[in-house]
């Protein structure tokens, strides 16, 4: 496990690569008890994650966008980050800090995870890649669906961040 809050913000990375091994029904656990943290604007908590581990599922899934999800067919676990809009109006917002949340937690557990965009995404043309997400999820329309997390334990190995990714002349101190 990695040590401090800083080291495991270091170490995330977007891991597009997975080895066939299964997630132990605890990690998961402890992955989702993790994202219940997350702060949400009201205390609203919105969210939805549908929590897939069905190949066939997760290889269709892949497909949301092509070239920027196909990596994801052969991961183990896949989540649909989703928010339940009604309730919330920052439900993007919230979905991104789980998500991100997720992301930190899913380095704290030794796995990997990446991002797929799904909201404002196309899959085809006539059809959102929201729409073919909540067609084959089966989630209902009052749900908005913000991205896929594809998890597993890493098969690629990619250096953790470095402080040379500071950006001091983004910084703007007391005034832009
Ligand atoms: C809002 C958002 C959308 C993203 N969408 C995708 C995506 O659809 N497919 C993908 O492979 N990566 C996606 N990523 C991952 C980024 O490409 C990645 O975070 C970035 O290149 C930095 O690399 P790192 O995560 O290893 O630090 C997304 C990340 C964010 C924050």
């Amino acid at each position: 496990m990695a040590g401090s809050v800083f080291d495991v913000v270091r170490k995330r990375r977007s891991i597009r690569a997975y080895k066939e091994q299964e997630i132990p029904k605890d990690l998961i656990e402890k992955l989702l008890t993790a994202t219940f943290f997350s702060p949400s604007s009201r205390n609203r908590r919105p969210w939805h994650f549908v929590m897939v581990t069905d190949k066939a599922m997760i290889q269709k899934l892949s497909q949301v966008t092509h070239s920027s999800s196909s990596f994801a067919s052969g991961a183990p676990l896949m989540i649909a980050v989703c928010a339940d809009s009604n309730i919330a109006g920052r439900w993007i917002e919230d979905s991104s800090i789980a998500t991100t949340i997720t992301q930190l937690m899913v380095t704290e557990l030794g796995l990997g995870s990446c991002w797929i965009q799904v909201r404002d995404n196309i899959h085809k043309e006539g059809q959102t890649a929201e729409e073919y997400v909540r067609e084959l999820l089966r989630i209902p329309p009052s749900i908005r669906v913000l991205n896929l997390v594809a998890i597993g334990y890493p098969g690629e190995e990619k250096s953790p961040h470095h402080d040379s990714e500071y950006m001091p002349d983004r910084v703007h101190w007391e005034v832009f």
